[in-house]
C-alpha cells in the first residue's frame, strides 16, 4: 500500500466519525512496517475535553492490537488547506517512532508529507526519562 492509498483508507474512515459537538469529521490511518492497516475516527463526547482525535485512536487500535512497529499515519478531514495533526496527536504519535511519515490531506486532493520529527522538533520522549 503507498501513502495516498493510506490517505484514501484515512477518508473512508472519516465516514464513522463521532462528532455532532464540532461537525468537524476526521479520518486517520495507521500502516505499520510489516503491512497492517488500522484506521480511526474523532470520537467526540458531551463532556467536550474527553474527546478523542482520530490519529489517536489509529494509533491506539494499532498498538493494542500489537502493532507498534508504525511506519505511517495519515490523516485527512474537509479543510481548505491539508488537515494537520493537533499537538497531542503529534506527541501520541511520536512515541513510535520519529521517523514516521505522516501524510495529510483534504477531500479536495491537497496532499502534503512530513516526517513526525518535522511537526514536532524539539520534544519531550522517553530519552528524557533516563
Ligand atoms: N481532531 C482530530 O480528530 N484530530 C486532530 O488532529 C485535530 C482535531 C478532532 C477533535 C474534534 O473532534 C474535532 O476534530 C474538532 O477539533
Amino acid at each position: 500500500m503507498d501513502l495516498n492509498q493510506l490517505l484514501e483508507r484515512a477518508i473512508e474512515a472519516r465516514k464513522n466519525s463521532y462528532s455532532p459537538y464540532s461537525k468537524f469529521p476526521v479520518g486517520a490511518a495507521v500502516l505499520t512496517n510489516d503491512g497492517k492497516l488500522y484506521t480511526g475516527c474523532n470520537v467526540e463526547n458531551a463532556a467536550y475535553g474527553i474527546t478523542v482525535c482520530a490519529e489517536t485512536v489509529a494509533v491506539a487500535k494499532a498498538v493494542s492490537e500489537g502493532s507498534r512497529n508504525i511506519a505511517a499515519v495519515a490523516v485527512a478531514a474537509d479543510t481548505a488547506g491539508v488537515c494537520r495533526p493537533c499537538g497531542s496527536c503529534r506527541q501520541f504519535i511520536l512515541e513510535f517512532g520519529d521517523e514516521i511519515v505522516i501524510i495529510m490531506g483534504n477531500l479536495k486532493g491537497d496532499r502534503e508529507t512530513r516526517s513526525i520529527k518535522e511537526l514536532i522538533p524539539f520534544s519531550f520522549s522517553s530519552r528524557d526519562l533516563d
